[in-house]
């Protein structure tokens, strides 16, 4: 491992535009679950950039690969035959049981994409002002018309006009969804996050997606499933929607695909992969080599290294743990989610509990203002969950036991 380079953090950093707020530590390189700040401080990673880093960091079958493949090929353009598309495509239908994929840069030009998809089937069909069916508290992206079906008025706020063409219903409200069946003949899909991340960790119900895929085959509807959290591992299956054993007509991914670099997926069951035909759709860098090396080498090494049965053991192993500790502590409402994709829901607002953990070596995130979450590599080992949870208890316990400050 090399010495960290002596470089002091610089926040803020005045040719930066100001879009997010950041911690004051910069880090300077990683190795598994193990980052590394500018100062050599280290850091326990429970985050993995928000579900990214698959792999963890430095990976050591990882980067021999992609040293290779930007020594060979990194751009080509979509002018030419791209094999490597095919093969991360093949394997993404061979683990989804779906048809095709379209490939981008990110989560929210997945959605995009699953979005032109739906509204396409729509006039396809001769229903010329489609509408697609979204739901509170979900995030989708901050293009404006993935801003526009995301449920945060937060995200929103300043941009409009949004795009119109979305009808809101809360999750998992089965009777929500069949009155919009009732009311609405314009509707072509139904669009949901399987678990939702930046709203607080709240999973649609195995029972509510069945029901949900029902009413979609019934009213000719596409089920379009934003994986792009919860997907690739993170439950403990491939895709988060298989604990329900449906399947979608249009599934997004992108974070974990790449282990962090930057690749989206739009992947199509029968009914919706020749909607987008020439012309379409499309995109400079999608489905790059450089990014098809990553999702391939990740996909295999996940099989290779048993990561799907990792996420579900380490999940147990958190959960647990988590309440163990934290049943009832008062100021402890809940704990969500599955496998590595956790969420603990405090009675109050706990966004501080991001730089304190920091400041004790282990890196969160806290979502939905009152949700600790944790999304840590799949890689993590039982010893580095044991570790996260010596943090980070004693500190949402301490934080519940304190005063309020209002
Ligand atoms: C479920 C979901 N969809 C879409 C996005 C947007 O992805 P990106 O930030 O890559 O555009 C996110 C990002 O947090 C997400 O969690």
């Amino acid at each position: 491992m090399n010495a960290p380079e002596k470089v002091p953090a610089t926040t803020p950093e005045p040719h930066v535009m100001t879009t997010y707020g950041r911690l004051p530590m910069a880090l300077s390189h990683g190795r598994g679950c193990w980052l590394w700040d500018t100062d050599g401080k280290k850091y326990l990673d429970a985050l993995a950039g928000i579900a990214v880093n698959t792999l963890g960091h430095a990976h050591p079958k990882l980067v021999p690969a992609l040293q290779e493949q930007v020594g060979k090929l990194i751009h080509t353009s979509n002018y030419y035959a791209a094999p490597m598309q095919e093969k991360l495509a093949a394997k993404l239908c061979e683990i989804s049981g779906l048809n095709k994929v379209f490939f981008c840069n990110s989560g929210l030009e997945a959605n995009e994409g699953a979005i032109k998809v739906a509204r396409k089937f729509g006039h396809d069909k001769g229903i010329e002002r489609p509408e697609i069916v979204v739901y509170e508290k979900a995030f989708h992206g901050r293009s404006i018309a993935t801003l526009s079906a995301t449920g945060n008025a937060k995200v929103q706020a300043g941009f409009g006009p949004l795009v119109e063409g979305f009808v809101r219903v809360p999750l998992n409200d089965v009777a929500a969804v069949e009155q919009v069946a009732q009311s609405n003949p314009n509707v072509v899909a139904v669009f949901l996050e399987v678990i939702q991340g930046e709203g607080g960790i709240n999973p649609a119900q195995i029972d509510y997606l069945q029901q949900v895929r029902r009413l979609c085959d019934e009213r000719g509807w596409l089920l379009m499933l934003d994986e792009v959290q919860c997907g690739i591992g993170r439950t403990g299956k491939w895709f988060a929607h298989q604990w329900a054993g449906v399947k979608p007509d249009v599934m997004l991914l992108a974070k974990g695909l790449g282990s962090g670099v930057p690749v989206g997926a739009v992947v199509c069951g029968p009914r919706a992969a020749d909607v987008l035909g020439p012309g379409n759709h499309g995109t400079t860098f999608g489905g790059n080599p450089l990014a098809m090396r990553a999702g391939i080498e990740t996909l295999t090494i996940m099989e290779e290294d048993k990561l799907l049965e990792n996420a579900a053991a380490m999940g147990a192993a958190f959960r647990e743990g988590i309440l163990r500790e934290l049943q009832g502590v008062p100021g402890f409402v809940e704990l969500r989610g599955q496998g590595l994709m956790i969420g603990i829901e405090l009675d109050r607002p706990c966004g501080e509990l991001l730089g304190r953990a920091a400041q004790a070596g282990l890196m969160i995130s806290v979502t939905a203002e009152r949700v600790i979450r944790l999304l840590p590599p799949l890689i993590i080992s039982r010893p580095e969950v044991d570790q996260v949870l010596a943090i980070l208890m004693p500190l949402v316990k301490d934080f519940l036991a304190a005063p309020r400050s209002q």
